[in-house]
C-alpha cells in the first residue's frame, strides 16, 4: 500500500514508520512525505531515505481548498492510498477528506477525547491527570474527533514534568502509530459509527 505522511516539524512519528517498514513490520512503502514547513526536519529524514519530500508553501496559495488541491495533485500522482498525519499542523480542508474519506490517520498525544487541539500533554499535565497517553484516530472533520482505532496508557509519576511526561508518550506512539497503520494496511479495521472494529488477521 502506498502511504503518503503530511508533516510540519521533526518527523520522529515519520522515522518510526520508515523503521517499520525497513524492518519489515509494516509492509507498505511511503510514496510521499509532504511538508507545510519549509525546513521540516522530516523533509531531511524521508530524503536520507530515498523517499519523494515536498514542501508545499502555503502562502503561495489563496485559500485552504486551493493549497490541498496541490497536496492532492502530488498525492494522486504518487498514487498514495492512505494518507497519515504525523505532526501536520494544518485542520484538514474539505478537499483531502472528501477525496481521502476513511482513508487519513491521526495520532495525537492524549487519551481522546480528553485534551484535543495543541499542546495535548501540557493540557493532560496542568490538569493534573495521574494516567495520560496517546491515540491513534481516523480524522474526520472535527478536530481530533474521528473514530479511534488504537490508545495507549502513560503513568504520571510525581517527578515528571510536561516535558518528561511528552518523551515518555512519544515513546509509546512510536509504538501504536506503526500498529494502527498495520491494521489498516491489512485491511483489519472496520469503523462502525464511532467505533472502530480490529478484525482477527
Ligand atoms: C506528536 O506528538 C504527535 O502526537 C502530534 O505532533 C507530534 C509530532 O511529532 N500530532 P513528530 O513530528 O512526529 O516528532
Amino acid at each position: 500500500m502506498n502511504i503518503a505522511v503530511l508533516v510540519s516539524g521533526r518527523g520522529s512519528n515519520l522515522q518510526a514508520m520508515i523503521d517499520s517498514i525497513e524492518n519489515g513490520y509494516l509492509k507498505a512503502r511511503i510514496c510521499a512525505v509532504v511538508s507545510d514547513i519549509g525546513d521540516a526536519y522530516a523533509l531531511e529524514r524521508a530524503r536520507k531515505h530515498g523517499i519523494e519530500a515536498v514542501f508545499i508553501d502555503p502562502e503561495k496559495y489563496s485559500s485552504k481548498d486551493m493549497y490541498e488541491k496541490q497536496v492532492l495533485t502530488v498525492l494522486k500522482k504518487q498514487n498514495a492510498e492512505l494518507i497519515i498525519l504525523a505532526g501536520y499542523m494544518k485542520i484538514l480542508g474539505k478537499t483531502l477528506l472528501q477525496s481521502y474519506k476513511d482513508r487519513i490517520l491521526n495520532i495525537h498525544p492524549a487519551l481522546l477525547p480528553a485534551f484535543a487541539g495543541l499542546h495535548a500533554q501540557k493540557q493532560a499535565f496542568d490538569h493534573g491527570v495521574k494516567v495520560a497517553g496517546c491515540t491513534v484516530h481516523f480524522v474526520d472533520e472535527k478536530l481530533d474527533g474521528g473514530a479511534i482505532i488504537m490508545q495507549r496508557c502513560v503513568e504520571v509519576k510525581e517527578d515528571d514534568t510536561d516535558e518528561t511526561l511528552a518523551d515518555r508518550i512519544l515513546e509509546q506512539e512510536h509504538k501504536i502509530y506503526p500498529e494502527a497503520v498495520k491494521l489498516f494496511v491489512e485491511n483489519r479495521l472496520r469503523i462502525e459509527g464511532r467505533k472502530v472494529k480490529i478484525l482477527r488477521s
